[in-house]
C-alpha cells in the first residue's frame, strides 16, 4: 500500500526500498544520487563531499549498473505520464569521459529533456579542463499509452529556460545538497496549482525536496542510507515555515507578460525565427544582407 510510505522518510538502500513500493503510485520524483566521485584521488573541494554510512567509491560499472536498476525502479513505481528529474554530472577518469547519458539510455525511461545547471562554481579548480561549473539535469518521462511527450507546460514556466541558474545552498551541513528553489522549479512546474500529489526522492539527504514539496501542499516520499541525514531531514520537514520566503522566491519568477501566442497575434516579436513581409526569415535576411 503506498499509503504506508506517504509523508515517511526511511532509512535504507535506495534499491532496497525501492523495491516495496507499488507499481504506478507515485507522480514525480527528483534526485541527485551519489556521483561515484572517487573521492580518494581527487581536489580537496571534491573531497570534502563525502557521505556519512556509504562510500561513493564502486568500480563504474558496477555503479553505472546500479543506477540503472534504481531508474528502472522509479520507472515502475511512477504513474503512466508521470516524471523524474534525475541531477548528474559529466565526470572524467584517467581521462576517459563519463556522460550520464551513457546508462539513461539502457533505462526505459524516454529522456525528455538535459536541463543545464549553471551553478556558477567549479568543484575542481585545477586547468586540465575549463573549469566545469554545470551539472545536468535530465527530465525523464514515463508515456502514458502511445503519448511519448505528455502534456504541455504553461508558458509562465517553460520561460524559465533549459538553463537554471542556481548557485548550491552552502547554510546546510549535508555536503552536497540541492538550493530549495531547485525542487521548488521543478514541483510547480510539473504541478502548476494542483495540490496533494506524491513526490518522492530517492536519494533524499538533508531532505530539500521533501520540505519544497510540503510548502507547495504535496505529500513527499524521502529515502537515505544515513540515519544521520534522515534526522535532519525530519527535523527540518517540522520547521518547514523558515523556508517558505525561499520557495516563494523562486514562484516569483514563473510569471508572464505576454504568451507567445499573444506576441504573435499582435505582430510583436516572437524570437529570431520571425519571418519577414515577404515570409523569409529573418535570419536569413540578415545572411542574405551580409553578402551584399
Ligand atoms: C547528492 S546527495 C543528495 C542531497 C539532497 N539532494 C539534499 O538536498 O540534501 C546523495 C545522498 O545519497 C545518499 N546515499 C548514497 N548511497 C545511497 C544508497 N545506496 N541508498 C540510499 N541513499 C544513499 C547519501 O547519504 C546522500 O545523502
Amino acid at each position: 500500500m503506498i499509503n504506508d510510505f506517504i509523508d515517511k522518510v526511511i532509512c535504507g538502500n535506495t534499491l532496497d526500498i525501492l523495491k516495496k513500493i507499488p507499481d504506478n503510485s507515485v507522480d514525480l520524483g527528483i534526485t541527485s544520487p551519489p556521483y561515484n566521485k572517487k573521492e580518494d584521488n581527487k581536489g580537496w573541494l571534491v573531497d570534502k563531499v563525502v557521505y556519512k554510512g556509504t562510500s561513493d567509491n564502486l568500480p563504474e560499472k558496477e555503479y553505472q549498473q546500479n543506477q540503472i536498476e534504481v531508474l528502472n525502479e522509479l520507472y515502475r513505481i511512477i504513474k503512466p505520464g508521470g516524471s523524474f528529474f534525475y541531477n548528474h554530472k559529466i565526470r572524467w577518469e584517467k581521462g576517459v569521459m563519463y556522460h550520464p547519458m551513457d546508462w539513461l539510455r539502457k533505462t526505459k525511461w524516454v529522456i525528455k529533456q538535459e536541463i543545464i545547471w549553471d551553478r556558477m562554481i567549479a568543484a575542481n579548480l585545477r586547468g586540465w579542463r575549463f573549469w566545469q561549473i554545470e551539472e545536468r539535469i535530465y527530465w525523464l518521462y514515463k508515456p502514458d499509452g502511445k503519448n511519448l511527450i505528455g502534456k504541455e507546460l504553461k508558458s509562465k514556466h517553460a520561460l524559465l529556460t533549459s538553463i537554471w541558474r542556481l548557485p548550491p545552498e552552502n547554510k546546510n551541513p549535508h555536503p552536497a545538497p540541492f538550493p530549495i528553489e531547485l525542487p521548488t522549479r521543478i514541483i510547480y512546474s510539473i504541478f502548476d496549482e494542483e495540490k496533494g500529489k506524491i513526490v518522492i526522492d530517492p536519494y533524499c539527504g538533508s531532505g530539500t525536496t521533501l520540505v519544497a514539496a510540503k510548502i507547495l501542499g504535496h505529500h513527499y516520499i524521502g529515502i537515505d542510507i544515513s540515519q544521520e541525514y534522515i534526522n535532519f531531514a525530519i527535523e527540518r520537514l517540522k520547521n518547514y515555515q523558515a523556508e517558505i520566503p525561499k520557495v516563494q522566491e523562486e514562484l516569483s519568477k514563473h510569471f508572464v507578460k505576454k504568451t507567445f501566442k499573444e506576441r504573435k497575434e499582435k505582430g510583436e516579436f516572437v524570437g529570431k525565427y520571425r519571418k519577414n513581409r515577404n515570409g523569409q526569415p529573418l535570419l536569413e535576411i540578415i545572411e542574405n544582407s551580409k553578402k551584399d
